[in-house]
């Protein structure tokens, strides 16, 4: 997969030459390429704001020094992919769902955010998704670009050593991942419970199932379509 970034702060992308997307640019399966707005720009103070039409607080992102990088990483065929607060919520589906993409274009936004024409005029040459970390304001788009790109590399075939191990995860069944332990049995005073540790790979898988979903039944109720039955709940993950 091509991956291409365009932020004001390409050393934020420095991070994903670690562990696995790291492993994935040098193994050939992540062609990653980072690319900085202000290269973009033709005024001395290689300028990428302006103040809001309309007034208010904060700067917004000029469309020009966007539609000029846009244009030079040619957007056909590829999928933009613009973090913001406003944005649908990521998720493991949607993660999924990139990873079947060839390339993707990943633009970070700072500020109170990128002019919107940048986005509408993407949109006639291109799939963009809007996407949003969570409920809550970052400084730009470039955690939610590494996000994104960690999400989505780790699923690409061949990254992640060991397949089975994305198949138990949190989100992949639509249900928070049970608790895990490991050696040793017993520390500071806390056991592992000992259905884990008894061989019994059925028991143990009921074991999960069930710690599963009394997990996201406390903490992600919104995760579930459950209906109350007499002592806990019936669980029906929403995906
Ligand atoms: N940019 C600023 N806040 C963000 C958020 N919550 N998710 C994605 N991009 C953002």
């Amino acid at each position: 997969m091509r991956v291409d970034v365009v932020t004001v702060f390409p050393a934020y992308l420095d991070a994903l030459d670690l562990s696995l997307p790291g492993r994935a640019r040098r193994n050939g399966l992540l062609d990653l390429r980072v690319h900085d707005l202000r290269d973009f720009t033709h005024d001395r103070h290689r300028t990428v704001d302006d103040t809001p039409a309309g007034g208010g607080a904060g700067m917004v992102m000029r469309p020009e020094p966007w539609g000029e990088a846009l244009d030079a990483l040619d957007l056909d065929g590829a999928t933009l992919v613009v973090p913001t607060p406003a944005g649908e919520p990521l998720t493991q589906a949607r993660a999924r769902d990139l990873a079947t993409r060839e390339r993707l274009v990943v633009a970070c936004g700072r500020y109170e955010g990128i002019d919107q024409r940048v986005v509408d005029h993407a949109r006639t040459r291109t799939e963009v998704v809007e996407v949003s970390l969570g409920d809550y304001v970052l400084n730009g788009g470039e955690v939610a670009a590494l996000a994104v790109v960690e999400a989505v590399v780790r699923l690409l075939p061949g990254v992640v050593g060991n397949p089975a191990s994305l198949v138990e995860e949190s989100h992949e069944a639509g249900l928070l991942e049970a608790p895990v332990y490991t050696r040793p049995p017993s520390w500071r005073g806390l056991d592992v419970p000992p259905v884990l540790l008894s061989g019994d790979h059925a028991r143990v898988a009921a074991w999960r199932a069930d710690a599963a979903a009394r997990r996201t039944a406390e903490r992600r109720p919104d995760l579930l379509h459950a209906s109350r039955v007499v002592d806990g709940w019936e669980v029906v993950p929403a995906v």
